[in-house]
This record gives C-alpha cells, sequence and structure tokens, in this order.
C-alpha cells in the first residue's frame, strides 16, 4: 500500500475507533459545530491546532498562513475572523506563532525567495518597526524567536483593530484575543499577550 493508499485505511480506523467511544460523535457533529476558539497559526507542518490543544473534531476553527500573519486586506483571513466571531461565537481567537519559524527566519534576509516575498513584507514591517530591539548577530536564535513573538504580538493588534473584533466588544460579546507561541523543540505553549475589551469610557 502507497503513503497516500494508507491516508484511507488509517481514515477508516480512526472513524471507527471514534464510533466505538461515542456511537453519535460525527452524526451529532454533522448537524452543528459550536467551537469555542478561533486558531490563526503557521502553515508549519509541525504546528497542527488539534493536536497541540488536544482537542477533537468541532472545537477549533482554524486559519493558517505562512508565519501567522493577519492583514486588513486578506479577505481569506477576515472571511474566517467574521464567521468565526459574529456566527459560530467563539470566545478566544488564538494567535499562535512558533519558534524556529521559516516565514519568519526568511523575512529577516535580503535573499530573494520570489513571491512569498510580498507575503513576509508584512514581517519585515513588524521588524523595522522593532528594530531597536535587536542586538548582535541578526540571525542569532535569540533575534530569530524575539521576532517571531514580536510577530505574534502585532498580529495579535492586527486582530483587535479589525472592525469585526471592535464590533464585536462595542456589542458587549465575551471575546478574549491571545498571543500564544509554540516551541517546536519541546512542544510546549506559552501565552505571550491577552486582549479583552477595553473599558467603555
Ligand atoms: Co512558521
Amino acid at each position: 500500500m502507497s503513503d497516500f493508499e494508507r491516508i484511507f485505511a488509517r481514515n477508516r480506523e480512526w472513524a471507527e475507533r471514534v464510533k466505538q467511544n461515542d456511537p453519535d460523535f460525527f452524526l451529532n457533529l454533522s448537524q452543528q459545530q459550536a467551537p469555542e476558539f478561533l486558531w490563526i497559526g503557521c502553515a508549519d507542518s509541525r504546528v497542527p491546532a488539534n493536536q497541540i490543544m488536544t482537542l477533537p473534531p468541532g472545537e477549533v476553527f482554524v486559519h493558517r498562513n505562512i508565519a501567522n500573519v493577519v492583514v486588513p486586506s486578506d479577505l481569506n483571513c477576515l472571511s474566517v475572523l467574521q464567521f468565526a466571531v459574529e456566527v459560530l461565537k467563539v470566545k478566544h481567537i488564538i494567535v499562535c506563532g512558533h519558534y524556529g519559524c521559516g516565514g519568519v527566519r526568511a523575512a529577516m534576509s535580503s535573499e530573494d525567495h520570489g513571491l512569498i516575498d510580498n507575503w513576509l513584507n508584512h514581517i519585515r514591517l513588524v521588524h523595522r518597526l522593532n528594530h531597536d530591539r535587536f542586538e548582535g548577530d541578526m540571525f542569532s536564535e535569540d533575534n530569530q524567536n524575539l521576532l517571531c513573538e514580536l510577530n505574534v504580538e502585532e498580529q495579535v493588534r492586527n486582530v483587535c483593530s479589525t472592525t469585526i473584533v471592535r464590533n464585536a466588544w462595542g456589542r458587549g460579546q465575551d471575546l478574549t484575543v491571545h498571543g500564544l507561541v509554540y516551541a517546536l523543540k519541546d512542544g510546549i505553549l506559552k501565552e505571550l499577550c491577552r486582549n479583552e475589551a477595553p473599558e467603555a469610557a
């Protein structure tokens, strides 16, 4: 059996195991989803939202792109955000970056990476905005880790400044935006920042 064919064999085994545990699991999920979490993370294959949070299908709405970037001109990301906030009414939005992010590392170099450099410009801006925080060898692990963290914090700010989140907070909706970073080396998640609705003036 090829690696590809094995996908179907494993899938049937998995579906069978889930049904043994809860015979109505798929029937119930097919009728509705009510996740409490929206995950905006890196597309990196080593950072799968459900597995890291040990959440089964139905518990987390997911958007992933290179280096977990949120830009207000990205209709894809905004559509996910709007559906999650206004229809699913998630209680937590998680922006999760990870140490060792290839997208962040590529953004630090002046090499030509082709089309993706247009996307990475969003991270170069984070670097420029914080250039006084970086010391010594530009590509040191410390500096790369710092940019991974600063990028998460900047993308959290971008989420919070969308009309979608501002309007939700204006309506009094229960919604918290979290910035997390994941370590590939030990599988541990850490919270960097947390934003709740600003106090009404
Ligand atoms: Co990455």
